[in-house]
């Protein structure tokens, strides 16, 4: 089968806001590099990094050679020297109009010179708080216009959306009074991985998958995503925020939908984004009861990881003696729908666990016969190990099946074994940063990776009783997990409960 071999992103400007902050260092301009490197970036092409401080184009492109010197090494001096010339700062305070005319007189000199035929990608990559102001500001000026049908202005933003579900509302509101939802691109870091959009593949591409991809063969799905890292330097945003609004309606429910969702039509933006919906959509909301009883929550206390003694959250630097907030949250949710009825999808996520993880464990049903049952072994049904998928996001991305097989000898002796699929044995590894993919869709309008404004909604919908219940019933036992291990013992027994256990992480269990 022939495949076309990608083309080059159309002429364009990337308008990097919060141009001097840490995602553009360490991950967009490697990004945009990689893509150069590529070919996939149009040969009129140029940056604009607006900046808080006055600082001019030659200062900020010195700043980047010293701060990025294995993006330099890795690219060739002419790659450089092309990037170099088509970057330029702009300086403005992001609540202040006036300067965003300034910002337009230099996008303009800019398609004139570099014949970028203003089209501009302005990327979001600032405190959260600003996102409504900057799409008010550049409306105002008349950058988000897109004066006839070639042109395109695009907004791509980055998470948190919103911080419940009013506040998300309101976001979406005040970014839709400026901007048309088919410019507003809502980066999810999650969804530009390479292994979660192999899932859609996987999935849709194989006619022996989605046969069994249903209640009547799967028993139950498991979703680890575990930071071995506590909160960093991201203490004054982590404590307001917490696990649940971090990293549970955006990273986990976008991997739960993939997983979940029906077939789309089409692999096209719309119908992806229906799907997905839809299936987040059909999650049981959960009454009070259920909170209690279905969701766990916790805090890490001091503890060893890899053989080093580590502070407890508590003890981290700009965080509460007495704090409050959970770096640990495991909930157990139900899906309506004829595919999934009764199966539980069972997700967990939290920091300084034993390791760097996101797993997806489909659980398959024991198989019905009873044949061996006279083998040597005289195993029942419930003893056969039932098969397993994992699918491996990070580390050693791939996915595995977990098997029974004859041990070789006379007698009739079963044991588990594992057929593995290792992306990099077949792809080479993947020296991207996750954000190539999704800043080249969106230069060529390719919205199928990016959240759209109800996605984001019922994401906030499903989390919303967790937040009211766990808000009015303040947690009298943090920290309630020492650091280095996986959650509070309450994630265990919320899976023992059901008969059931949690897969170890980078490791194969026998069910
Ligand atoms: N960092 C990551 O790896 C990461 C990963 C995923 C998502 N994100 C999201 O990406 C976004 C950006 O993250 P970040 O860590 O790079 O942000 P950041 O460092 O906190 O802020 C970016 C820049 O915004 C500038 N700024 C603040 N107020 C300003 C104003 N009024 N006018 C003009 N400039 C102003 C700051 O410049 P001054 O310091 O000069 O004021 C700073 O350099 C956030 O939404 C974050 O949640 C980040």
């Amino acid at each position: 089968m022939t495949q076309k071999a990608p083309t080059a992103a159309p002429p364009s400007v990337i308008v990097i806001f919060g141009a001097g902050g840490d995602l553009t260092k360490r991950k967009l301009i490697p990004a945009i590099c990689n893509l150069k490197k590529q070919g996939l970036l149009a040969e009129q092409f140029a940056i604009v990094a607006v900046l808080h401080r006055q600082v001019s184009s030659e200062e900020f492109r010195g700043y980047l050679k010293k701060e990025l010197p294995e993006v330099w090494d890795e690219h060739n001096p002419e790659t450089w020297a092309e990037m170099e010339k088509r970057i330029y700062t702009s300086c403005l305070d992001f609540e202040n109009v006036e300067g965003y005319g300034e910002l337009k007189s230099l996008l303009t000199e800019i398609d004139n010179g570099q014949n970028t035929e203003g089209n501009y990608l302005f990327y979001l990559a600032t405190p959260p708080r600003f996102f409504g102001r900057i799409a008010a500001n550049l409306n105002a000026v008349g950058l988000s216009h897109e004066a006839n049908a070639d042109q395109w202005r695009r907004l791509i933003i980055e998470k948190p959306f919103g911080h419940d579900l009013a506040s998300a509302r309101e976001l979406n509101q005040v970014l839709h009074e400026n901007f048309a939802e088919h410019q507003i691109y809502r980066i999810d870091h999650y969804l530009g991985k390479e292994t979660v959009q192999n899932i859609l593949a996987y999935r849709f591409a194989n006619s022996t998958v989605e046969p069994i991809w249903n209640h009547n063969y799967i028993d139950h799905v498991q979703i680890t995503v575990a930071e071995s890292v506590g909160v960093e330097n991201r203490a004054s945003y982590y404590e307001h925020s917490g696990c649940l609004r971090d990293m549970v309606p955006n990273h986990l429910l976008a991997v739960l939908s993939i997983i979940a969702m029906e077939p789309p039509n089409s692999f096209n933006a719309n119908a992806l984004r229906d799907e997905q919906t839809k299936v987040l959509r059909a999650i049981q909301p959960l009454s009070p009861e259920d909170v209690l009883k279905q969701t766990v929550r916790g805090q890490y206390g001091p503890g060893k990881q890899a053989n080093r003694e580590v502070d407890g959250y508590r003890e981290e630097v700009d965080i509460d003696p007495e704090s409050k907030t959970e770096t640990f949250v495991a909930m157990k949710l139900m899906i309506d729908s004829w595919r999934w009825a009764g199966v539980p999808f069972y997700i967990r996520t939290g920091k300084r666990m034993p390791g760097r993880y996101t797993e997806v464990v489909i659980q398959y049903k024991h198989a019905p016969s009873a044949m061996f049952h006279k083998s040597t072994q005289s195993l029942r049904q419930e003893d056969l190990p039932a098969n397993m998928l994992v699918i491996r996001l990070q580390p050693n991305e791939g996915i595995d099946m977990i098997f029974n097989a004859k041990e070789p000898g006379p007698s009739m002796k079963l044991g588990s074994v594992i057929m593995d699929f290792h992306y990099k044995d077949y792809f080479g590894s993947d020296p991207t940063t996750g954000y190539e993919t999704l800043i080249y869709d969106c230069m060529k309008g390719d919205a199928t990776l990016f959240k759209r404004a109800d996605n984001i909604e019922v994401g906030w919908e499903i989390v919303a009783p967790i937040l009211d219940v766990w808000g009015a019933l303040p947690t009298r036992d943090f920290p309630n997990y020492a650091a280095g291990e996986w959650g509070p013992t309450a994630a265990d027994e919320l899976l023992e409960r059901d008969g059931r256990k949690w897969k170890d992480c980078g490791t194969f269990c026998e069910t």
